[in-house]
């Protein structure tokens, strides 16, 4: 007796159908998986056969064959334990078959018959639906991710004995409906770090209001107790909102990832990653036999804070140049490429020496060659993606003792959350969300410049011997500083202010 279980397998953010065939013949009583499983599949034998008899139904004492088709890409992972649990009893008898047909199933089993939940499961709704299918058989933990998508009725499950008598049409389960419009629009946590706290800086805060409103990569230079990291770990709470486009997207990533747990269903606020310099090139980018997201990755549509910057690997390092251009992460296995979405913000933190204090009167002894070699761990190709750099001295006592505190992160928002309004709306039809992500042909489109402008980027251009990069990416920067400012058109100001942003590589990283 032959029985199809549709379920599906991962891809980078995406996913596959994956058609669980099982047969039972007579013969000497076996069970056996084909179709490129790994260990963890081999091993769902085991799990599979206690949980079915632990649940109360007889094992067929068969010649089981269990493929899963297509037989040319590698399964990973125990999320075929339930579909092969279904096709066994399909197959066997205990349930119809063929009642199993407009299901979509996945779901890890657990001995006792009970059922556990996995990862990835957004994106296999999503391509469930793509094929088809309207009806999905998801694990209770993951209902909350499968019922974002639309169009699809999702049937939580606690255990196998339920679906069995679910599919029996005994004891039916109620789909679970989730309001994903007040999902979204749900108050976000508000505990967050406030930059009122920070004193004095007042030029690092105004390059990080055009950071965060433009998207744009950013970097703190200054000695130890500036207030760099201060600064970095309150730009959270001036980040625009995230669009429903932008949080699906996110939502995929960290759904494959297995970060959605504990009811977090839909990622609501950007993500701001910071990981510890010591972190390796692959942890990144993302690794593993059968890749899953990294670093970068997960910082999708957020904030990845490298602190410390020289102290990270260079190759960590260099490895990033590709996906900060790209907007995306291109991984080569044995079995094929995958590729991550990574349009991240870059910020990063570092001392402008080894001591930390040059130019801060005469506290620094490092010597030139010191400081060069410190400076080269980061290469220029890699400044060269920083869009925004500031200079950050120690703190004076005055500002410290100053009663009068900061702007507080709530009005720096709104002029972000104005700017980022006018960028959504002029880049509705151009697929971008932020001036950082300004293609060549799109800059001449919407940063064009009058003749004095032109003038003192000509200049600006042969004085700071700029890249060609860099002359995109000053355009893109003054796009933000006009949008900031409620500007159509890019002035002399903007522009001037952006340039000064761009200055500090030719003083300290030599
Ligand atoms: N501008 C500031 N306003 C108020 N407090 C500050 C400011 N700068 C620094 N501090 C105080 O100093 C502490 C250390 O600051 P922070 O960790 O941000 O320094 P840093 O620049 O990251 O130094 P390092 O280079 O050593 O990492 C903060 O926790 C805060 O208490
Ligand atoms: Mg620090």
């Amino acid at each position: 007796m032959l029985s199809i279980i549709k379920s599906s397998a991962l891809q980078g953010i995406d996913s596959y159908p994956v058609s669980v065939e099982v047969d039972l013949s007579s013969g000497l009583p076996s069970f056996d998986i084909v179709g490129l499983p790994d260990s963890a599949v081999k091993e769902s034998r085991e799990r599979v056969r206690t949980a079915v008899k632990n649940s109360g139904f007889s094992f067929p004492v068969k010649h089981i064959t269990v493929n899963l088709a297509p037989a040319d890409t590698r399964k990973e992972g125990a999320s075929f334990d339930l579909p092969i649990a279904l096709g066994i009893l399909c197959a066997s008898g205990a349930l119809q078959s063929g009642v199993a047909d407009e299901y979509f199933v996945t779901g890890e089993l657990s001995l006792d018959g009970s059922v556990r939940p996995v990862n990835g499961v957004l994106p296999m709704v999503y391509g469930a639906r793509k094929n088809g299918i309207k009806k999905c058989l998801v694990p209770v933990e993951n209902m909350d991710e499968a019922a974002l998508v639309e169009g699809i009725q999702v049937y939580p499950v606690h255990n196998l004995k339920e679906i069995v008598q679910h599919l029996l049409g005994k004891n039916k389960i109620s789909p679970f409906i989730a309001d994903i419009n007040a999902l979204f629009h749900e108050n976000q946590p508000t505990a967050l770090l406030d930059f009122a706290h920070v004193k004095g800086q007042e030029n690092a805060k105004r390059a990080m209001e055009i950071a965060a409103a433009g998207g744009h990569n950013f970097l703190m230079v200054g000695p130890p107790g500036s207030g760099k990291t201060m600064l970095a770990k309150r730009l959270p709470s001036i980040l625009p909102d995230l669009t429903f486009e932008e949080s699906i997207e996110i939502t995929k990533i960290y759904s494959v990832a297995g970060l959605l747990r504990n009811k977090n269903s839909l990622v609501r606020s950007r993500p701001f990653r910071s990981p510890h310099h010591t972190i390796s090139a692959s942890a990144l980018t993302g690794g593993g036999r059968i890749p899953k997201p990294g670093e970068i990755s997960l910082s999708h549509h957020g904030v990845l804070f490298l602190d410390e910057l020289p102290e990270f690997q260079r190759a960590a390092l260099e490895i990033m140049r590709q996906p900060l251009e790209d907007g995306q992460v291109t991984i080569s296995r044995v079995n094929g490429t995958l590729t991550f979405p990574s349009d991240f913000m870059l910020v990063a933190a570092m001392n402008p020496c080894p001591c930390g204090y040059l130019g801060d009167g005469n506290k620094c002894h490092c010597s030139m060659n010191e400081i060069v070699k410190y400076n080269r761990k980061i290469s220029g190709p890699l400044l060269d993606r920083i869009d925004i750099m500031v200079e950050m001295p120690a703190v004076t006592y005055e500002d410290l003792d100053g009663i009068e505190s900061g702007e507080s992160s709530a009005k720096i928002k709104e002029r972000v959350l104005a700017a980022h309004k006018t960028q959504l709306k002029r880049y509705q039809n151009e697929g971008i969300y932020f001036n950082a992500q300004l293609s060549a042909s799109q800059i001449e489109k919407f940063c064009s410049l009058e003749d004095k402008e032109k003038e003192m980027l000509r200049n600006a251009f042969e004085r700071l011997d700029l890249s060609a990069r860099a002359y995109h990416k000053i355009l893109k920067v003054a796009r933000t500083v006009a949008d900031l400012d409620g500007s159509e058109h890019i002035t002399l100001p903007h522009l001037a202010e952006v340039l000064q942003y761009r200055s500090l590589d030719r003083k300290y990283l030599l």
